[in-house]
């Protein structure tokens, strides 16, 4: 009932030029997929990405958004303007953000809500770090990001959202939470979801686990039930190692 849904965060890779290479190689690998599939390149190269993959079906992400319509925000990006290039997609709350950028619950909550009335879906990013995990405490801290970030949304616009279980002891680093604390996790998430939105909006909801997904570990991963889909960093830059998990079902 909720379709997989696989997005490649590319962080701070690739020019124009290396993303129209990119997706030469990329679209006729994964012609036959039946699943969401997108891709979230820098600012730079998100139209060019838009321009390789028109007809296709795969979406186009940011990476980061900021939250006011326009302004003397030096630096940054309005929703309106990821809409203008025909953007769908914008990772809200990446770990990364969240450590060396500042990114808070609070800055989240605002990115999503504005994100939410432009119709550009978040893909909003939860997961504790190692310290937090041998404390115990990696639910209550996914609970504290999903319920801050996500307050006061109604449930019509929760059941838009995507949700992205990162666990930061796991990206970049070789190490992937076993398929079965992810799921765990994952479905901990889903039932906080209920909490907030009621059990059938919780369902609909897509919950992907990123975190050192390889061509390897993808399908161990989607055999968990409440696991959706999957957001790629490292092994998204390659368009064979990308397409291998979009068609990890074959
Ligand atoms: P990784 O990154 O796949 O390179 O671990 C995932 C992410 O940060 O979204």
């Amino acid at each position: 009932m909720r379709k997989p849904f696989i997005a490649g965060n590319w962080k701070m890779y690739k020019t124009p030029a290396e993303t129209g290479e990119f997706f030469q190689h990329l679209v006729p690998l994964i012609e036959k997929t039946k699943i969401d599939v997108a891709i979230c390149p820098p600012f730079i190269a998100i139209e060019t990405a838009i321009t390789m993959a028109k007809g296709t079906l795969i979406g186009i992400g940011a990476q980061n958004v900021y939250w006011e319509e326009e302004g003397a925000y030096t630096g940054e990006v309005s929703p309106s303007m990821l809409v203008s290039i025909g953007c769908q997609y914008s990772i809200v709350g990446h770990s990364e953000r969240r450590q060396l950028f500042g990114e808070t619950n609070e800055t989240v909550h605002k990115k999503v809500k504005a994100l939410l009335k432009h119709r550009v879906t978040p893909i909003v990013c939860v997961g504790e770090t190692l310290a937090e995990r041998e404390k115990g405490s990696t639910n209550t801290v996914c609970e504290t990001q999903i319920k801050q970030g996500l307050a006061g949304l109604t449930a019509k616009e929760a059941e838009g959202l995507v949700i992205a279980y990162e666990p930061i002891w796991a990206i970049g680093t070789g190490k992937t939470a076993s398929a079965q604390e992810a799921g765990e996790t994952i479905g901990y998430i889903r039932k906080v979801l209920g909490d907030l939105f009621g059990k059938a909006v919780a369902d609909k909801i897509r919950i992907q686990y990123g975190g050192s997904v390889k061509p390897g570990n993808i399908k161990e991963l989607m055999e968990q039930p409440d696991i959706d889909g999957a957001l790629v960093g490292g092994a998204s830059l390659k368009a064979e190692d990308f397409a291998a998990i979009v068609n990890y079902s074959e």
